[in-house]
Parts: structure tokens; sequence; C-alpha cells
């Protein structure tokens, strides 16, 4: 245990005013200058020996030449950041990092002159989160950094026992603070955090100005959902040309809650075959004020996802023409040839910077030499009920340089309707979508496909989705797998070493749902406020399979929650309803807000679409101890904190039958829909259970000066260091 090196380092900034005094109030960017020089280094050669003042001399050396190398900036490590994120929405707080396969650097620089703060964890609160502290001394100029903990019962840092964090430098100026430390990913440090794949809530906290001596609360704080491995793609060397697909000067209501707005779009004129490479997000959202649009910083967009389908070919070009030239469509007035439009090529979530796809791969884009159309579809997210003036959409970055496959986007997961019921009150439900072996067999080639990257998509309560692949009775690794799921968040994973996938073979996307906060049943659809299972895999070469859904049986959904028989529609007759009115059997095209006749507060609460309004209005006959109440009155009057219930319902669902959905690009069916029993297989052994190496020895301190301040050790045994409180803003 290092509690030592622990106690000489706390010794440091807690009790700061009792160490000698300099009068030279020596920054990091004065140095160069020979009386601070001095200063510091007689400081230093006054405590240690001999080879450790040669040691520390050549240091001073290096420390001083760098500084004179690099004129303006003068501390830099010169290293190569593979990422930057600001943290906060100003950029006061600049997250920098590059890691190898068993290390991490960062580099934060922050507008503060006090300490600043970094956490990680899976959750979006500092209890038990990893944190990490660092500043520089205002008098000397010397970094500090302490590795800590957050306790697991309120919000205090505590440092901890092992330090994990290594200081590569530190400085600051007039104005900001700039730290740049690293640690292994895996610490093997019960009390750290392991950098993995999955999502990390990063979490940041800035101290008050000469807070360096000790840790007063923070003045400052916030927290952001980012992974922090995810590999880069390369840019491309040729230079990219772009399409933008964006709606035009749309007023969003304010009355709407959830708004689906459907626009076509005709292709660029290629004359050649060029491929679509990257997309980013175009996002121009202006609140509405007393009649007039304006500009806001800061101001929240209600786009929530888009997606940019390409459209079957359709011999009436001229119709295409009109709609394209159209400012776009919603609900009844949407026309039903857009159904045809079912191949994803773009799909952007909240939270996403965009996308460049791996460097052997691109979605072919004019290879027809026609012209040929595709549609956009904004999700508008509007809860908090403002008039907006809106021309979001997707730039569409494409290159005549033909990479080496053409890929397609493939739809997967539970298709969305009213029937994709998840109950209250529940910290892990789970629930599946499956692509039948059928349909994989009937719509891919001979040797199968590969798997590029997935992007995992459900809302608000989703925590873990993950997409499993099967072939015989065995399941294989999984393709995808995210266990800390944050929906503000949703970049699409690359699959590493890619999958080949065969025909025959199975997917199956499963979604873990947390509704502990919850008292009603959320039901599947599209707006915010209810969920989704998807996964849109990214896969070469192209087959003509655009979508693969499955959903429970209609009957067997409404017997699992204990109901026999409507008024005046008997089972058959409901999925008839549910099956001729799109709900299910339609991939995500069927996006739209229905206006029915509901009222628009009820409306905007719901964002009523995909069987909700069904489900209000079915009135249950058989058994007598429902009768006369709606399915939906039945369904949110059920004993759900009773977990027996809960957890037959999850295993009838789940276990249980599941319709299929296989539909192919030019909208027609690759295999039949079918209903069918859960696949049988071997289930593999969880990714976390698998062994991992623990033999790497925690980073020792370099604690610069040594000082034995006994006077003040006591003080430390509380080792509590900080009250330093995250404010989460939910959801
Ligand atoms: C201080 O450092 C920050 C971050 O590197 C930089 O943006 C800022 O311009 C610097 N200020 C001065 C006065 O050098
Ligand atoms: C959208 O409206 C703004 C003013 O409200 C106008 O300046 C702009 O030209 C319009 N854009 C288009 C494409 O019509
Ligand atoms: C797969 O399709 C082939 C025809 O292409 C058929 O002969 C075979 O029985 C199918 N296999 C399964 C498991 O459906
Ligand atoms: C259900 O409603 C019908 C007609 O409205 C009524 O005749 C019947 O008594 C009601 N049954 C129950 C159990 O409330
Ligand atoms: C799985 O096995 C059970 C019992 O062995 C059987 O009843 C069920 O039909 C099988 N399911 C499939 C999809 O083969
Ligand atoms: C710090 O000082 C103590 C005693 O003064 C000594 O035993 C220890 O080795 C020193 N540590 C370092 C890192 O110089």
């Amino acid at each position: 245990m290092h509690l030592q090196t622990v106690l000489i380092l706390s010794t440091l900034f807690l009790c700061d005013a009792k160490l000698p005094r300099f009068k030279q109030h020596t920054q990091p960017n004065d140095l160069p200058s020979t009386i601070a020089q001095n200063s510091q280094s007689s400081r230093i050669l006054q405590t240690g020996n001999k080879n450790e003042k040669t040691s520390r001399i050549v240091d001073q050396y290096r420390t001083r030449h760098r500084r004179e190398s690099y004129a303006s900036n003068s501390y830099e490590s010169g290293l190569i950041w593979a990422h930057a994120e600001r943290l906060d929405d100003n950029g006061d707080v600049i997250l920098r990092w590059v890691n190898t396969d068993s290390t991490i650097t960062f580099r934060l620089e922050a507008r503060t002159r006090g300490y600043v703060a970094l956490g990680f964890n899976s959750a979006r609160n500092m209890r038990g989160a990893d944190l990490v502290v660092a500043w520089v001394d205002d008098r000397y100029g010397n970094a500090q950094i302490l590795d800590c903990h957050g306790l697991a019962f309120d919000d205090r840092a505590v440092a901890d026992e092992v330090q994990n964090y290594e200081m590569v430098l530190g400085f600051q100026n007039d104005t900001h603070t700039i730290v740049e430390f690293r640690r292994q990913l895996d610490t093997c440090d019960r009390q750290d955090f392991v950098i993995g794949e999955d999502t990390t809530q990063i979490l940041w906290a800035l101290g008050p100005e000469g807070s360096d001596g000790e840790l007063p609360k923070h003045v400052e704080s916030g927290s952001r959902p980012l992974r922090l491995l995810q590999p880069l793609p390369k840019p491309d060397t040729i230079p990219l040309k772009h399409w933008d697909v964006k709606i035009n000067n749309l007023t969003i209501p304010h009355v709407m809650a959830t708004l689906f707005w459907c626009k076509v779009f005709k292709a660029p004129e290629l004359t050649k075959k060029h491929h679509i490479v990257g997309y980013q997000p175009l996002i121009d959202s202006r609140p509405i004020r007393n009649g007039k649009p304006v500009q806001e910083k800061n101001s929240l967009s209600p786009v929530h996802h888009m997606v940019l389908y390409e459209c079957a070919e359709d011999h009436d070009k001229r119709q295409w023409n009109e709609w394209s030239e159209s400012s776009g469509f919603f609900g009844p007035a949407r026309p039903g040839e857009l159904a045809t439009c079912v191949t994803p090529i773009a799909a952007w979530a909240m939270g996403s910077k965009g996308e460049f796809l791996p460097e052997n791969v691109g979605i072919p884009l004019g290879e027809k030499g026609g012209v040929s159309y595709y549609m956009l579809e904004v999700h508008y997210d509007n809860q908090a009920l403002h008039e907006v003036l809106d021309s979001s959409g997707i730039r569409i970055h494409y290159t005549p340089a033909l990479r080496a496959h053409d890929a397609a986007l493939l739809g997967a997961g539970v298709g969305v309707s009213a029937l994709h019921v998840i109950p209250p009150k529940q910290n892990a439900y789970r629930t599946v979508g499956i692509c039948s072996p059928e349909c994989t067999n009937s719509t891919m080639p001979e040797d199968g496909i590969n798997i590029v990257s997935v992007l995992l998509h459900a809302h608000g309560t989703a925590r873990k989705i993950s997409l499993k692949h099967i072939r015989g009775t065995e399941e294989l690794p999984r393709i995808s797998e995210e266990n800390a799921y944050d929906a503000r968040y949703q970049q699409s994973r690359i699959v590493p070493g890619g999958r080949k996938f065969f025909k025959g073979d199975t997917l199956i996307t499963e979604c873990t749902y947390d509704t502990t906060s919850r008292d009603k049943p959320i039901l599947g659809g599209y707006s915010a406020s209810q969920e989704m299972c998807l996964s849109f895999i990214l896969y070469y070469p192209r087959t003509e399979l655009a979508g693969c859904y499955s959903m429970t049986p209609v009957v067997e959904f409404f017997e699992t929650f204990g109901v026999q028989e409507f008024y005046g529609l008997n089972m058959m007759q409901v999925e008839n309803i549910f099956l001729s009115s799109g709900y299910l059997e339609n991939s995500p095209t069927e996006l739209e807000a229905i206006t029915r006749d509901h009222s628009a507060e009820e409306t905007a609460m719901q964002g009523d679409d995909q069987g909700v309004g069904l489900m209000k209005d079915l009135v249950i006959k058989e058994p007598l101890e429902f009768r006369n109440k709606t399915f939906m009155a039945h369904l949110n009057e059920m004993p759900w904190h009773e977990p027996l219930l809960t957890e037959q319902i999850e295993k009838t669902l789940y276990r249980g039958c599941h319709m299929t959905f296989c539909k192919k690009r030019d909208d027609s069916w690759g295999a039949p829909i079918q209903i069918q029993n859960y696949p049988n297989y071997t289930e593999i052994t969880s990714n976390d259970a698998s062994e991992k190496s623990c033999n790497y020895k925690s980073v020792r301190l370099h604690s610069k000066t040594n000082t034995t301040g006994s006077s003040t050790i006591n003080k430390l045994q509380s080792a509590i260091l900080a009250v330093w409180i995250v404010v989460i803003i939910a959801r």
C-alpha cells in the first residue's frame, strides 16, 4: 500500500501554507527567466541526495529545453491527441486524449486557476466514481495530481489507497489550468474505473480560484457521455464532395410534442457510381420568440434523430420530382408511395457528431446513372412545446474514388409498435427482436456478409443493448454490445476485425431497460417518451435485405396480459388491424405523428402512434374480472411491483413466440411473415466473466518535493478531501 505517498502528497496541498515561502510568485510561463529557474532549482536541490540532485538537474534542463523549443504554448508534451471533446457548452473545459492498448493519456484544459477534477463512472453522478483531481500550485508552479473516488453513500471524494494516475505535465496561465496525466486502462484497483468499450460518463468539476492548497466545493461541474476507446476512421486523401439534405424553414408548432417530418430529395445527378463515405448532422433550429426566429446560443434543438432512406425505383418520375420540390409531409398527408423508402443510408441520433465509414467500404450513390430519390425523416422531440423554425438535415460526403466494397445498412430489432411493452418498476427488463434464419437464408449470398459496424438505438430507459449472433445451435461472440447505454450519446460502434455472417444465421437484438422511476408501462413507439430496440448494421457486400424485425404476435401478447376477448372484435380481427394499418409490418419508415381524436394535451404527452390509440380503444370482455376496462387501463392497473408477475411476463414474451418480418430494398418481402419460437441455442458465457490479466502494478507518484509536515498528518487521517457535488441534469 502506498499510504505513505498519499500522505506526503496530501500534506503538500492540504498544508501548503506551512511550506517555506518564496518571494517570487513563480508562474510556469515566466520560468525561462533565470531567477525563477534558480529559485526553483535551489529549493529542489536543498532536499534529496546527490543522485537525486543530478537527476533533477537533468530533469530541469529537459523541462527548460522543452519550454524554449516550443515558443508560445511552451508546455507541450508533443503527444498527438487522437480525440478532443468539449465537456461543457462554452468550451471552457476541453478534454483531449490518446490511448494505447493498455494506457490512456489525457490533457485537460480548463478555465480556472483552482483545481480541475475529472471523473469516470457508468452513472451520471459521482457515487462510487473514479475521480482524479489536479492543480498547479500558484506559488511554485508545481503540478500535482491525486487519485480519488466518490463515496458510495454521499457526494464526497476520498483519496484512493493506491495512486494510479501519473502527472505528465501541468501549468497555468492567467486564465487556464492545463494538465496532462496518464493511467492504465485497467488499473486493477477496485477504487478505479476500468476504461473499456462501453459508454463512460465523464464528470468534471472546477475549483474556485486559489483553491490549490485545499479542495473546497467546486464552482462549476457537469457530465458528458463519451466512448473513450472509440476508433477513429482515417480521413480520405481525395477531397470529398458533399450533398446536403435539409429541411427547408419548417415551423414546428408549439402544440406538437412529437413530429415525424418526411421530405423527398432527388439525388445529385451523377454520370457514374460514387461512394457515400460519411455524413454529419447539420442542426439549424431557431426558437421563435415574439413571432421572429432567433439564433440562441445553447438553446436545445428539438431534432432527436434523422434517418435518410433510399426509395425503391418507381417509373413515375414526374410524381417524385413534384414531391422532391415540396417542403415535406407528415401524418396522413404523406403519400403512400413514400412507404417504399425502406433502405436506411444514414442514421443520425442525438449526441452523434456523424460517422465516417471504414476505408474499405462505401454506400453506392448514383449507380443507376439516372435520378434516384431519397427520403429524409426527421424526428422532432418537442416535449418542451416551443415554436421552432427548423432547417436541419444531414451532409452526405461522397467520392468518385470507389472503395473496395459496396456497403449497405440493415435495420434489425424489435418492430416499432405499441406491442413492445416495458413494465414500470423494473431494474433490468429485457426484450428481444429476432432476425430469422429464414430471412437471412433467403436474402444473403452463398458466402455471407461482413459486418463492419453497428449503431445500437433505443430511448431513455434503455441501459444495455447487445447484438447477438446465433449459428445453428451455438451463440457466437456478441457482434456489438453496450452495457452503459445513454440515449444522449449515439455513435456507431466498429466491430473489431469485422464479423462474417452466413446465410441462415440468426441475429438477436436484446435491450435491457431500467424503469424503476416509472409508474406506468412504457409502450413501443417513435416518441422519445416511448421505447425502441433497434440496431442499424453496416455490412458488405450489399444485399436486397433492408429490414429484419420481430414482434410478439397479437394473440400471445394479449394472452400474456390475461386478456381473452374484447368487445366487438375477435383476436384475429385485432391482429388484422395491426397488420393492415401497418403497425407491425413496417420498418421505421412508418414514422409519423398520427393526428387522432385525442386532446392536444394527450397527444403532446404520448406522441400517439403505432397502435397506442388502438390499445386505448379496445374494451375487455373476457375474463370477467377485467370486463369493461380498456386494455390500456388494464395495463396501467396491473400490480407491477410483483416480481413474480413481471418475471413471468418477461420470460413469456422473451422466450415465447415471435412474428418475424423480412423486408427487401424494393419494399417486397424477403421471406413470408412467420410466427416462430425463440431459437434454441447454447449461450455464450458473458464477456464480463472472461479472465483478465491483472499483473499491472500501480504507478508511483512523482512527488517533486519531499517535506515532512508531521504536525498535519493527523488531519489527513480522515482523508476526506472535498465536498464535490456533481449536479446531474436529468433527461
Ligand atoms: C491560457 O491557456 C488557454 C488554454 O491553452 C489558452 O486558450 C489561452 O489563450 C491562454 N491564455 C493566455 C493569456 O496565454
Ligand atoms: C429561410 O428563412 C430565412 C428567414 O426566415 C431566409 O433568410 C432564408 O432564405 C430561408 N431559406 C430558404 C431556403 O428559403
Ligand atoms: C435456405 O435456402 C435454400 C434455398 O436457397 C433452401 O434449400 C434451404 O432449405 C434453406 N434453409 C433453411 C434453413 O431455410
Ligand atoms: C359492462 O358494460 C355493460 C354495458 O355497458 C353492462 O351491461 C355490464 O353490466 C357491465 N359489466 C360489468 C361487469 O361492469
Ligand atoms: C426448442 O426446444 C423446445 C424443446 O426441446 C421445442 O419445443 C421448441 O420447439 C424448440 N424451438 C425451436 C425454435 O426449435
Ligand atoms: C522523503 O524523506 C524521507 C525522510 O526525510 C526519506 O526517508 C524518503 O526517502 C524521502 N523520499 C523521497 C521520495 O525523497
